[in-house]
């Protein structure tokens, strides 16, 4: 795997920031776009645009038929049994918010439980929280230990007759936790709960095939796969999405619309109503062949390598914690440096071109359950090299110079 011939496909590389090149360590948040999705949206507009499903010249099939090809190569990325399991969204906030409302609607009472982690993004805890202001739910926290591993056996204990829906991160955003999707869902499938798993962070680094974890959901955004922004999957087993209320209304969604009777289109379609993001689905598609050209396998191997590097590197400078130390970890690396606050180390590495992220990382829950307020994180992508680590850790020893730490 040739780290500068891929990076060499991503033009934001060619920019530099405060004059110094930039390192970019802030994938979690969203990666950056290889040329070939830069290219695609681009081409779209100029040469093929038009809606899709509706009209039926030759631009509005051929662009039905790419944006119809995007969800066959997400089909086979996430080894789903048929496309019609793929739900183009906005993002993988917006895949939750589907199933939470529209599984709540039907399946939610007064007193049902959700069972989530302490590990969530708020995107999976606030839409279950809603469910809890409108239907009376109560929503239970399975705990993690200090190095941030959901406890199994207390998620099985806190399972009760009234657990409705299980939703869980596959790979947290703060301690890079992988977390053993298959074994909750067994334990789920004992007792007859389906299965959310939230798949944003996981989808960039790990494979995934939704045949083998055999959960019931699964929520992706494309911003955090080299794919553009607006765009998010959710998958849902066939019987499930076929049994569920639509979401939104509107055009694309409906079979018959009458006076008093409408109705609904099939699965997708069914959850697709108003004009969908046809250029960003379409370069979307991009994206994953993007990460097909280079292997999945390779991209865990580098950057668990890379990961590893790092680690050893920032346990070296004084004065850094690194927050958990799960059994199967990511290249997310949260730390704190004791005396320096994380949006000031944000600001000083910032001035040698370094991007990570500070604050809370939207997972407020998990920030308190480790008596933090916020960390600095540093999140790997397929185009980060060991000089990119050598930078970012320079620039924190000349963080730990401007504060005068020892
Ligand atoms: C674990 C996790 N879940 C969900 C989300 C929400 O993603 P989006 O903002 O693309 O909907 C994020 C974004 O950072 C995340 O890290």
């Amino acid at each position: 795997m040739d780290i500068n011939l891929i990076k060499s496909q991503f033009p934001i590389f060619t920019k530099k920031i405060k004059g110094k090149p930039l390192v970019y360590l802030d994938s979690s948040n969203s990666s950056q776009k290889p040329t070939s999705v830069l290219n695609s949206l681009d081409y779209f507009y100029r040469n093929e645009f038009s809606n899709i499903g509706r009209s039926i010249h030759s631009l509005a099939v051929n662009a039905t038929n790419k944006y119809e090809e995007t969800r066959t190569s997400i089909k086979n990325f996430i080894n789903a049994n048929s496309k019609d399991e793929i739900v183009f969204t906005k993002n993988a906030t917006e895949s939750i918010n589907l199933v939470a409302s529209t599984f709540g609607q039907e399946n939610i009472k007064k007193g049902d439980e959700i069972l989530i982690t302490e590990l969530e993004h708020h995107s999976n805890y606030v839409p279950w929280h809603y469910l809890r202001e409108t239907k009376g739910a109560i929503i239970k926290f399975a705990p993690i230990n200090d190095d941030g591993d959901i406890i199994i056996s207390k998620l099985k204990e806190l399972i009760t007759s009234k657990t409705k829906i299980i939703a869980v991160t596959h790979l947290s955003n703060v301690t890079g936790t992988i977390v053993p999707i298959k074994e909750i869902v067994e334990i789920a499938r004992k007792k007859n709960i389906p299965v959310l798993v939230d798949g944003c962070q996981s989808a960039p680094h790990i494979k995934i095939d939704v045949k083998d974890l055999d959960c019931d959901f699964y929520a992706i955004s494309a911003h955090k796969v080299y794919g553009p922004t607006g765009v998010g999957i959710l998958y849902g087993k066939k019987k499930w999405l076929e049994k569920l209320p639509p979401y939104i209304g509107g055009g694309g969604m409906i079979n018959e619309v009458n006076k008093d009777k409408i109705t609904y289109a099939s699965v997708p379609e069914k959850y697709e109503a108003g004009t969908m993001p046809t250029a960003e689905v379409i370069a979307f598609n991009e994206s994953i062949k993007f990460m097909e050209s280079i292997g999945i396998q390779n991209i865990i191997k580098h950057e668990k390598e890379l990961t590893n590097y790092a680690l050893e590197k920032l346990k070296k400078i004084n004065s850094v914690k690194i927050i958990g130390n799960p059994k199967n970890k990511a290249g997310v690396i949260s730390f704190v440096i004791k005396g320096i606050h994380p949006h000031d180390i944000s600001t000083i590495v910032d001035e040698e071109g370094v991007a990570i992220r500070a604050g809370h990382h939207c997972c407020q829950i998990l920030h308190n359950r480790l008596n933090l307020s916020a960390t600095a994180r540093a999140s790997i992508g397929v185009y980060n090299t060991k000089e990119d680590i050598d930078i970012l850790c320079k620039a924190i020893e000349n963080c730990r110079k401007v504060f005068e730490l020892k």
